[in-house]
């Protein structure tokens, strides 16, 4: 019922903009039901119990009088012995009691411990690491390589086949393709988020399958396509990355991405809300948010998932704005959907159905590539 409830609750806006409310509110009415018949059977179960118990230990009573009765009046028993057995009996209806309550306790608690033990089962993030310690980060490698990577989501056709390319440190590479081509794919093996089928992706020379994750993860600034804006201040976002930042530090950050006008525009300044999933905030300002968040570590590299929405012309000079700051001084490997980012990169990677068909800069790409032709000739453009 509580998932009923949150599910409702996070997505309000859509729901009722979809006129699902009716809908949404069955469901949570049919899950409150579900919860309240489950409720009703263990309340009788427990009622069941109790009286079964107290009978089960008054019939005893009954039979130890009835033939002990019966003995004492053909002799073969003494009436003392009769009173001392049916005594013993008396002491033994507590503990006997306290028993059956104990074994009820027991099943309900087992049954939770059962779901628990389904969680702890899921293989854990940790579990195939083989980080070797003798291992460091070089700045003489590339950045970011992919090696022939092949990968396959579980259950799933590969996503990625043999994709190849490489960043090279203090530079910008765009990732660009058609959606579904597998680009926040590609990130997510840059911040091993799953582990790839085939092939190797290696960060600063090593693969990431031998630094440590805590080591991994400080080299790479993830900024993902929902930008997502946790409920609390701006400066609880903020902080996530770095919890002892000073607010020198965080006013640094947002003037970087352009966004010092958000904490004057409360007087509480950093310590105004931003709302459930930041939805005080415009979708240009939650994804300048996201990276002021992710520069106030300074990573080396910078994994950028550029937002889909459509910004207007200002939120999308303040992104772009944005961009160029952290590119001047971070290795970028950006996913572009505006073909103002991709203009100006280094190196541009076009991805097509899990597969690298082109790489090269925008002006050798638009005669090269006929894909990126009419990427550039639509998509980039208007999206
Ligand atoms: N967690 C997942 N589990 C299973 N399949 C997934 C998962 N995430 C993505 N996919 C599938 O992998 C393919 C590539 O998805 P990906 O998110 O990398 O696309 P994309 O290039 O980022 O697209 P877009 O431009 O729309 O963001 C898609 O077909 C998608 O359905
Ligand atoms: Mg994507």
């Amino acid at each position: 019922m509580t998932a009923a409830v949150e599910r409702a609750i996070t997505a309000a806006r859509t729901i009722r903009a979809s006129n699902a409310q009716e809908r949404e509110s069955a469901g949570v009415a049919a899950a409150a039901r579900a919860a309240f018949t489950s409720g009703l059977r263990v309340a009788r179960l427990r009622a069941l119990v109790g009286p079964a118990a107290t009978a089960a230990v008054q019939g005893a009573f009954l039979v130890v009088v009835g033939i002990g009765g019966t003995r004492v009046a053909t002799g073969s028993l003494t009436i003392g012995d009769l009173v001392a057995f049916v005594l013993f009996l008396f002491f033994l209806v507590m503990p006997l009691g306290q028993a059956i309550n104990a074994y009820t306790q027991l099943q309900t608690g087992l049954g939770a411990l059962q779901r628990m033990e389904e969680v702890l089962d899921l293989p854990d993030e940790e579990a195939a690491d083989r980080p070797r310690s003798d291992t460091e980060v070089s700045r003489l490698a590339p950045a970011v390589e992919f090696d022939r990577v092949t990968f396959a989501y579980p259950d799933g056709e590969p996503v990625l086949r043999e994709v190849s390319f490489r960043v090279p440190y203090g530079t910008r590479t765009a990732l660009v393709g058609p959606s579904g081509a597998g680009k926040s794919t590609t990130l997510a093996l840059v911040e091993r988020f799953y582990e790839v089928g085939t092939g190797t992706v290696r960060v600063g020379g090593v693969d990431v399958r031998e630094l440590p994750r805590t080591e991994l993860r400080r080299q790479l600034g993830y900024v993902e396509q929902e930008a997502p804006v946790l409920a609390g201040t701006i400066r609880d976002n903020l902080r996530l990355t770095v919890p002892d930042a000073t607010d020198a530090q965080l006013h640094t950050v947002l003037a970087a991405v352009n966004l010092t006008d958000i904490v004057g525009r409360s007087p509480l300044g950093l310590d105004a809300q931003v709302g459930e999933g930041g939805v005080l905030l415009s979708g240009g300002e939650r994804q300048r948010l996201a990276i002021a968040r992710t520069l106030l570590a300074a990573p080396p590299i910078l994994l950028l998932d550029e937002p889909t929405s459509n910004l207007d012309a200002r939120n999308e000079a303040a992104l772009r704005a944005a961009i160029d700051t952290v590119a001047a001084r971070h290795t970028l490997l950006i996913i572009a959907h505006r073909l103002s980012t991709v203009v100006d990169a280094d190196q541009i990677v076009v991805l097509d159905g899990g597969r690298v068909v082109a790489t090269g800069r925008h002006d050798e790409l638009t005669g090269t590539s006929p894909l990126y032709r009419e990427l550039a000739a639509h998509q980039l453009l208007v999206a």
